[in-house]
């Protein structure tokens, strides 16, 4: 355990925080945080926890000034640049290889502090994959619990002395040299969702291609530690990287993720989650009353994964939702989504069945069956059901679109069908065969008594 010195007044402190200013740091390590309070007690001349605690219930902006110490926020272009180097040539080439030449590719770095690690990152994706793809393909997601440093991070605006790391080629590539400092290039900018999120208490993101959470574990005790790597297995795809700090070591007992390369700390996922271990995610969440949104969570995977097409379309005909299955099936690009549903393929599938417009589903599901759809392979069948999305007032906020695949049932119904009228030809055959036999009987018959009869003459 990281917690020799324990003591009741410095449990209160973190009491305060965690029930009263919504910040939970009881997973640390003890000795770290307590020298960053000590560090922030001494500034202030305070001599002990319990007047520490007063002075925080009493000025309000200390607590600011407090997580700022205590989340250490120092980070850097390519920190590391070796293993930088090495994620260039060795991973991203694999999750590039591992996709279509339009599927997106998520990533996602916990515990960003100011945005150079997903910054650096998406050099090196622009770089192998050109900066319009990226764009178009690259989805980031940036989180922190520090809601000041993420204002930063939005900025994406550095001074001289941060972009030292940065090689002078990329430098001009990437930034734009302003007033306020160089300025990260914008297109790529708007490929990242900042948004505050506590590694301990909030749900994790999912399908994630690549993970990195760099220097951010080494901060928590071990039991605490062994839960957010839980997380990071279930946020990542099963072809997905974990990329950790330097000094950062994983401590499980189970291989929920084997290294890849273990001095540039790069992991891919190994042995399945076990019960427990959903069960203990679960539990931890209802403690912090997140349950919902591991519920949400889950639905939307399911929904996302679920082997039969799916779309949400809104009142206003716009796509907003398609499932994995659905994307494969039809081969939706980023383009698509700018388009309403009725240009896209599957709506005009729908269209060419039933004349009826797509809002007029008020109340009750529809299944079309038969649906055609022509491909060089060949023909394949749907049952469409379209259902409305209703909300708590019944007013219509969109449909629902469910394309089961009836190719194979309709060419075994087809085959089916054959295999009758060949049955019908065959037993008609049957028949014929049956009278003529019956008939050639009856002469025969005939013939014998003849014999008979001619016979008892001569006699
Ligand atoms: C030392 S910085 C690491 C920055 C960057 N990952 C790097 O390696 O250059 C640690 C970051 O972790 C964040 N952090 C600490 N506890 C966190 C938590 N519970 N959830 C999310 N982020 C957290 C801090 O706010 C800080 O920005």
């Amino acid at each position: 355990m990281n917690s020799p010195q324990i003591t009741p007044e410095f449990e209160a402190l973190l009491d305060y925080l965690k029930h009263e200013r919504g910040c939970d740091l009881t997973g640390y390590k003890r000795a770290t945080l307590m020298r960053r309070f000590e560090y922030r007690m001494q500034s202030l001349e305070i001599g002990s926890y319990q007047g520490y605690l007063q002075y925080l219930r009493s000025h309000s902006e200390e607590y600011l000034a407090l997580l700022e110490v205590v989340l250490i926020n120092v980070t850097s272009f390519f920190r590391d640049q070796e293993t930088w180097d090495y994620l260039a040539a060795e991973v991203i080439p694999q999750i590039i290889a591992s996709k279509q030449p339009d599927e997106p590719i998520r990533v996602w770095s916990a515990g960003c502090a100011t945005g150079q690690e997903i910054y650096s990152l998406l050099i090196l994706l622009a770089e192998a994959i050109g900066i319009e793809s990226c764009v178009q393909r690259v989805q980031c997601y940036a989180t922190d619990v520090d809601e000041a440093i993420l204002a930063q991070a939005r900025q994406a605006t550095f001074s001289d002395l941060r972009i030292t790391n940065v090689p002078s080629d990329w430098l001009q590539k990437y930034f734009q040299a302003t007033e306020q400092g160089y300025v990260f290039h914008p297109s790529l900018r708007r490929t990242v969702v900042f948004g505050r999120h506590d590694l301990v208490k909030d749900a994790p993101m999912s399908r994630i291609d690549l993970l990195i959470c760099r220097n951010v574990l080494i901060y928590f005790n071990l039991e605490t530690q062994a839960s957010l790597l839980v997380r990071f297995h279930f946020a990542l795809k099963t072809t997905g990287f974990l990329f950790l700090g330097k000094s950062e070591t994983l401590i499980l007992d189970r291989k929920i993720f084997t290294p890849i390369n273990l001095k540039h700390r790069i992991y891919a996922k190994g042995l399945n989650l076990e019960l427990k271990d959903h069960l203990s995610l679960d539990f931890k969440l209802r403690q912090q009353e997140n349950i919902l949104t591991i519920q949400k969570h889950f639905w939307q995977t399911a929904t996302e994964t679920s082997p039969i097409a799916q779309f949400a379309v809104d009142a206003h005909d716009r796509l907003i939702g398609a499932n994995e299955q659905a994307n494969l099936l039809f081969g939706l690009t980023l383009d698509d989504w700018k388009h309403p549903f009725y240009e896209l393929e599957p709506g005009k599938l729908i269209a060419s069945h039933t004349s009826r417009k797509f809002n007029t589903y008020p109340y009750h599901s529809v299944v079309l069956k038969d649906v055609q759809r022509n491909t060089p392979q060949g023909t394949q069948y749907f049952e469409v059901t379209i259902a409305p999305v209703l909300n708590a007032k019944r007013q219509l906020l969109g449909i629902t679109l469910a394309f089961l695949d009836q190719t194979n049932c309709k060419q075994l119904a087809q085959q089916l069908q054959w295999a009758d009228a060949e049955l019908e030809r065959m037993s008609e055959c049957l028949e014929a065969t049956q009278s003529e036999l019956e008939v050639a009987h009856q002469k025969m018959q005939l013939l014998d008594q003849a014999r008979g009869l001619s016979r008892d003459e001569e006699s």
